[in-house]
């Protein structure tokens, strides 16, 4: 951790517009899964076409009802959505997939050796100009890159479930990711409506994740321990720190947190107890047969008497409101997220 920093990557989007889109016409979407469809309902409603490649026999049907329940999301967001799915269609051999797009955004299962299986084959059978992107949540581009011939064609373009939605995606370039390929990923996903962030070193679980594993070891601990049930740990994250880090993250807060002095005096003040007392003191649970059988049947009991698809539908409906009211819904017409 001694190494000197990267130059500061860009923080925010600038206003690339969609016209930054107008050498993407065609994406390979490759995984048609829970990301994958997410992915493609948004490229599709900003006029991208879009391939599937997805072994599982079923994927059609799958992808179409998947693309139909995130619709109302997506038309909420004011994108246009009267003819989403005109410019979708399905390849099953992978190489044909990817042998005419500008873009492939890999969503396969999290499996290193089978990544790499697959890259290799897009690697040999996309276009030399594509953007060459992965969805994973852990693994570096490095490992993935490894067996490529060229490595500096990949980066992580890691989104925050949904895509289509939520604004965040982690950029992560590998050991040897080219800059000019970082900064085209950076540009693609801004021109999407989306807020790319470039993480400076890359670090397994990336930054987002890393930061919702911490909170979530400690909520399994409290819930574990009967300190709190789940429903009720839910509500007191929405009635504080949710709220909080909607409009500032930690380190804002805790420098507001700081009086007229800000964060040096907060440290003073409360973190250094913080760090000795209760940083120590932190739950480290692990998911044996008693806590699984406790943390299912508390959901069963908090959220069992909705479809997961419904309860999606109302975070959706809510997420958008609160990302209207903080000015992060996507300009349909600008392509980056208007910010108040
Ligand atoms: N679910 C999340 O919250 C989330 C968030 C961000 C990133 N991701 C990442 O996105 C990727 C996909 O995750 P998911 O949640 O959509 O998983 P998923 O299981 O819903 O979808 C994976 C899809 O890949 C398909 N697949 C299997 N073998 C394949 C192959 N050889 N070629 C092409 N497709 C193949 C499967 O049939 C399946 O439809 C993972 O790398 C994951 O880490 C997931």
């Amino acid at each position: 951790m001694t190494s000197t920093p990267a130059p500061a990557p860009a923080a925010t989007p600038g206003r690339d517009g969609t016209a930054a889109l107008d050498s993407y016409r065609r994406a390979a979407i490759i995984g048609g899964g829970v990301i994958g469809i997410s992915w493609a309902g948004l490229f599709l409603a900003r006029g991208i076409d879009v391939v599937i490649n997805d072994p599982r026999p079923d994927i059609e049907d799958l992808v179409r009802a998947g693309l139909d329940e995130i619709t109302p999301a997506l038309a909420a967001l004011g994108l246009p959505t009267d003819h989403l799915t005109d410019g979708l269609r399905f390849e099953a051999d992978l190489a044909t997939a990817v042998a005419d797009v500008d873009i492939v955004q890999e969503n396969g299962p999290e499996r290193l050796e089978l990544k790499q299986q697959i890259w290799g084959t897009i690697e040999r059978s996309a276009p030399a100009h594509a953007l060459l992107a992965t969805s994973t949540s852990s693994i570096p581009a490095t490992a993935i890159a490894e067996a490529l011939r060229h490595p500096e064609r990949l980066v992580v373009g890691h989104p925050f479930n949904p895509p289509h939605l939520v604004p965040l995606v982690e950029i992560v370039p590998g050991r040897q990711t080219s800059p000019a390929v970082v900064e085209r990923a950076r540009a693609f996903y801004a021109a999407l409506g989306k807020r790319p962030q470039v993480l400076r070193k890359e670090i397994p679980g990336f930054v987002a994740n890393r930061l919702q594993s911490a909170l979530f070891r400690e909520a399994v601990s409290l819930v574990a321990q009967g300190v709190v049930t789940e429903q009720e740990l839910d509500d007191i994250v929405t009635a504080s720190i949710g709220l909080r880090w909607a409009v500032g993250g930690p380190f804002r807060t805790f420098h507001l947190g700081g009086g007229p002095e800000g964060l040096p005096h907060f440290i003073e003040h409360l973190g250094r107890a913080m760090a000795t007392d209760m940083w120590p003191a932190l739950g480290n649970p692990t998911f044996d047969d008693t806590t699984v059988a406790t943390l299912v049947s508390q959901a069963r009991e908090a959220f069992g008497d909705d479809t997961v698809a419904q309860l999606a539908a109302v975070r959706d409906r809510a997420q958008i409101a609160l990302m209207r009211a903080l000015g992060e819904t996507p300009d349909a017409n600008s392509g980056s997220a208007e910010r108040a």
